[in-house]
């Protein structure tokens, strides 16, 4: 049995709880930290059968039957727990972004060096069954070059605007999903980006310093372009799609619905919405990355979601970042390691 620690109760933290105490064979979640606990989370872990809560993560990483943690606290505290835990000689899963700063990456991915610690980054559309047949479809050569890559990705509403404010800017709180998705499904490296933005959601995302809705224009080492659509806000729900456009071919992924029930009568014909958000288009790849990641822990394998992914898409999203503030295409060479 591999014994988890969850560092951080909120949503992520939660999910992640669930889908292993529901769903993962061969392994239990024994301890979760959270300072700021609420009745209805502790309600919520005890249900899920978690033996342990406590205010203070350090007591997870000095508690020997702990194999592995799950860092899902609030971004700014991933480096520094990550560094305590690599110490610690714990495996680390730790929820994107590692941190906003290249600097604090590079000491995780330095003091992961000969630690024998496995380190896997929380990018989970990669285990998103429809994102993998794209990525699949690529690798098996169906589409021949790689010409043009699409994505969009739109979300049901914008968060609170405390979390803005201390989110890092939309590319390295939303984006980098979509920076990770254009690696993986090209199997390709970014050589520069153009990023433009604009505040048409909510006027307090633009007051907070942020923009709410964004086109960002990738040239891979390939030669291949790729273009991200973002935004804050999508009426109909979680709106999810790719498409990888090659010269024998595309690949094109939709949404994933409830049911994939229609309904025609006299005003028109009508479909389902996509799923609501993160939490309901998600859970099968949540699932699925742990699963992984504890595969990982016990048959020794490396890692499929890496600190040199996570630190990648941190520095396309320092790229786009500055795109947007001197209106010109960046090339990542530009943002220093
Ligand atoms: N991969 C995904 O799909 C996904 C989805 C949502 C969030 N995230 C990431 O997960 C992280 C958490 O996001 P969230 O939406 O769950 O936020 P959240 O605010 O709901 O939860 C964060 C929790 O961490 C707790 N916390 C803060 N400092 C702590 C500490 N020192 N020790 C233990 N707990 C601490 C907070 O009290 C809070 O309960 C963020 O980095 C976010 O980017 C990833």
């Amino acid at each position: 049995m591999t014994n988890i620690g969850i560092i951080g109760a909120g949503r992520i933290g939660k999910v992640h709880c669930e889908s292993i105490t529901r769903y993962v064979k061969g392994a239990a979640v024994t301890v979760m930290a959270e300072p700021f606990l609420t009745e209805e989370s502790e309600r919520a872990i005890k249900e899920l059968g978690v033996p342990k809560i406590v205010k203070d993560y350090k007591e997870i990483l000095a508690d020997k039957s702990v194999d592995a943690v799950l860092i899902c606290s609030s971004t700014d505290t991933h480096a520094a727990i990550s560094l305590e835990a690599i110490k610690a000689g714990k495996h680390v899963f730790c929820e994107k972004p590692v941190d906003h700063s290249i600097d604090k990456i590079m000491q995780v991915k330095k003091a992961l060096e000969g630690s024998g610690v496995k380190y896997q980054v929380g990018f989970n559309r990669r285990f998103d069954h429809n994102f993998a047949a794209v990525r699949k479809g690529v690798e098996d050569g169906r589409i021949g070059r790689l010409n043009l890559l699409k994505i969009c990705s739109r979300d049901p509403a914008a968060p609170p605007v405390s979390y803005i404010k201390v989110s890092g800017g939309i590319f390295l709180d939303m984006t980098i999903h979509d920076f990770d998705m254009v690696r993986y499904i090209s199997g390709d490296e970014v050589e520069s980006v153009y990023a433009v933005g604009g505040v048409l959601v909510d006027e307090e995302i633009g007051k907070a310093g942020d923009i709410d809705t964004a086109i960002i224009t990738l040239r891979l080492k390939s030669g291949a372009l790729a273009v991200i659509d973002n935004c804050r806000r999508s009426v109909y729900g979680y709106d999810q799609r790719a498409e990888a456009f090659g010269e024998k071919g595309q690949i094109a992924i939709s949404n994933d619905t409830a049911s994939n029930a229609v309904v025609s009568d006299a005003s028109g014909v009508t479909a389902e919405k996509p799923l609501l958000f993160f939490l309901e288009r998600y859970m099968q790849a949540y699932v699925s990355e742990v699963s992984q990641f504890i595969d990982c822990i016990v048959n020794d394998k490396p890692v499929p979601v890496g600190i040199d992914d996570g630190l990648q898409a941190v520095v396309i999203g320092l790229a786009a970042a500055k795109s947007l503030k001197e209106g010109r295409e960046v090339k990542l060479s530009e943002i220093s390691m």
